[in-house]
């Protein structure tokens, strides 16, 4: 597999970002343009999964999430949903070992039990054979929605408060984080979205409350490792003040 280019040398190394989540859009537009099947966009933008994650692993990163496919995405044609799911399975079965041979862990965000059954048995499979990974976690969001994330988050307090083991007032932020989809990973340091689209589309609405953005036009199937090393150089030009002052 040919390797992604080296860390780009105007990147600080010292303040790269712990977690970068990425709206992987653009797919559809890209076809159009190159004259293909939405299908084959969706097969393009599968195949550029693994340089991205191969330029966050080059950079140190610790935590990639990928929004794969929201709990709105079901609204499209059935046809492109297959194909979606079928995609997914492949590059599961694809990328296993080549994730697992550079000490990656896979993840997973979103409901599982609502996909086809195969996608989902596919995604438990790479997820247990590299479930001692230390390196990097990639974190795939797969019919995964924001706020579907925070009922889930408020049906567990509000269960845990109904049996007595926790009083509503000890309900924190930190107790909230707890118990989103993956606790360790809920703040996002730097946010890309491709294809120029200026929404969230219901992506990780807690986790990005103090997250860089950074929107290019680019569409994800040419969103290549140069394009995320500018990303993180947007990064690193930005004064994170979380409310205070520098
Ligand atoms: C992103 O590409 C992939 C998914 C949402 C699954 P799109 O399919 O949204 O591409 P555009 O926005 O139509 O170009
Ligand atoms: C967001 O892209 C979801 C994913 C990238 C998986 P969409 O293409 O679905 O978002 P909208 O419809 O433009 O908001
Ligand atoms: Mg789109």
């Amino acid at each position: 597999m040919e390797k992604v280019p080296p860390p780009d040398s105007r990147i600080d190394m010292e303040r790269v970002p712990a977690h970068i989540a990425i709206i992987m859009d653009g797919n559809g537009r890209w076809a159009k343009q190159h004259g293909k099947t939405r299908s084959q966009g969706h097969e393009a933008g599968a195949r550029n999964v693994r340089v991205v994650t191969e330029a966050c692993r080059e950079l140190g990163v610790r935590a990639l999430t990928l929004f794969a496919f929201s709990t709105e995405n079901w609204n499209r044609p059935q046809k492109e949903v297959d194909d979606l799911f079928r995609l997914i399975s492949r590059a599961m079965q694809q990328y296993a070992n080549r994730i697992h041979e550079t000490d990656v862990r896979l993840r997973h965000l979103g409901d599982l039990d609502g996909l086809p059954k195969s996608a989902a048995n596919d995604v438990r499979k790479c997820m247990d054979l590299t479930s001692d990974n230390k390196t990097m976690d990639v974190c795939v969001a797969l019919n995964y929605g924001g706020r579907a994330e925070l009922v889930r988050a408020a049906r567990r307090l509000a269960d845990e408060a109904a049996r007595g083991n926790i009083a509503p007032e000890d309900i924190t932020e930190d107790t909230l984080a707890q118990h989103l989809y993956l606790p360790e990973h809920s703040e996002v340091d730097l946010l890309i979205r491709t294809s120029g689209e200026l929404r969230i589309s219901n992506f990780m609405l807690w986790q990005i409350s103090y997250a860089e953005i950074v929107v290019t036009p680019t569409l994800w199937p040419d969103f290549d490792a140069q394009a995320l090393y500018d990303a993180v150089i947007a990064y690193q030009s930005r004064d994170r003040r979380f409310g205070g002052r520098p």
